[in-house]
């Protein structure tokens, strides 16, 4: 089994951030979130993994490497999209990667609260009597995502351990791309197993209104052409970090797995006290501060006068001083130096500067970027 990371796409939904940094490089507890799909295949066996990518590719290459930080049998590659032309074009564009392998595709921006290795292990048999493999999961919005419609009763698992837990996969009848009128409020999650038949589905289709090869269409080519299509529930959680709360979502639920950790080369002061599941990363200072956990201090930050509340990630060498900060993220390089009232759910980018400005005439003095939102406390 190959493993396959689609980690193109512009992130239109999280700019400004996105204008400079790759969506899939936003950290959720000071790691990548692309990171945590690599781990995800590597959790499940998967070591050699293609990353397809687009105009952010340098940045991305830069942060993973060739996979040897991983593991010595850990091999990674890249593979160029000209553009993004949907998932079904993104399958197709690595073909040359994935040759005749069985392989699990996983959105770079997707997180799941759920191991992969009972489902590997079971479409990676031999005797595995289906082509194609999906996660579904319940969501309230249905039209947003691909949508899908099961047989009526659930068959019994083909392959698979006795008492391995897995659940007996879904017979698929039917898929449908963001429908208006959905069959059922189940979505596919960014999890995907194939077999090599996915390429002349992909061949077969054509784009979408949206101009996409649709990985939805290749699937339902496959079904429509006699193909076994199997579904199975994700019991775990899914996040698509696409939008701004998704991200600090997703930030709470990884903060919520981390075993917490005080490097020894940390600096805690007599007058600060942790509280709680708090990870101090290496050369980081906190005097005279609250941090009450989950949450993560970042290499060489310093933290003076403040509290950090619950479901905070603050990333490497950023100072917070004589301020609150709570269910945020703050990425590299801030500060936030004399803040009157909490900063609460907000997702602050790299060499920001918040601070009290003390300049008449007396107002509130802001450099956003493009398609910033700032939420001011009434007066
Ligand atoms: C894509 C897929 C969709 C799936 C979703 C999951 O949507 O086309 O079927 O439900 O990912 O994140 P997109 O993010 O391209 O709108």
């Amino acid at each position: 089994m190959k493993g396959l990371i689609l980690s193109g796409g512009k992130g239109t939904r999280l700019r400004p951030l996105t204008y400079t940094r790759a969506k899939q490089l936003l950290p959720l507890a000071n790691k990548p979130v692309l990171f945590y799909a690599i781990e995800s295949l590597l959790a499940a066996g998967i070591e050699e993994i293609g990353i397809v990518v687009g105009d952010t590719h340098a940045e991305i290459e830069a942060a993973v490497g060739d996979g040897s930080r991983w593991g010595a049998n850990v091999r990674i590659q890249f593979i160029a999209q000209e553009a993004p032309l949907g998932l079904a074009h993104a399958v197709k564009t690595a073909q040359p990667f994935l040759g005749e392998d069985r392989f699990v595709m996983f959105l770079g921006d997707n997180l799941i609260g759920e191991a992969l290795a009972p489902m590997v292990r079971d479409f990676a048999a031999p005797d595995c009597a289906y082509r194609c493999h999906i996660l579904l999961t319940e969501v309230e919005n249905p039209s947003q995502f691909g949508i899908a419609e099961l047989e009526p009763a659930p068959v019994p698992a083909l392959v698979g351990e006795a008492g391995s837990g897995t659940p007996a996969p879904l017979r698929v009848r039917r898929l449908v791309e963001k429908p208006a009128v959905p069959p059922s409020n189940l979505a596919l999650v960014g999890i995907y197993f194939f077999d090599s038949r996915i390429f002349t589905a992909a061949d077969a289709i054509q784009p979408s209104a949206r101009g996409e090869l649709e990985i939805t269409d290749a699937i339902q080519w496959l079904i429509d052409h006699g193909h076994d299509v199997r579904a199975q529930r994700l019991r775990g959680y899914w996040i698509d970090t696409g939008k701004m709360e998704d991200i600090l979502d997703a930030n709470r639920q990884v903060l919520l797995g981390l075993e917490p950790t005080i490097d020894p080369t940390a600096i805690i002061s007599e007058t600060s006290a942790l509280h709680g599941a708090v990870t101090i990363q290496a050369g980081a200072r906190i005097e005279n501060s609250v941090i009450r956990g989950p949450a993560i201090i970042g290499e060489r930050c310093v933290i003076q006068n403040a509290y950090i509340g619950p479901f905070t990630s603050i990333y490497h060498d950023t100072r917070i001083t004589a301020s609150e900060v709570e269910y945020s993220i703050v990425l590299e390089h801030s500060q936030i130096v004399d803040v009157r009232g909490r900063i609460e759910e907000s997702l602050i980018g790299r060499h920001s500067e918040v601070y009290t400005s003390t300049r008449k005439p007396r107002g509130h003095k802001l450099m956003l970027g493009d398609h910033s939102r700032v939420g001011v406390l009434p007066s």
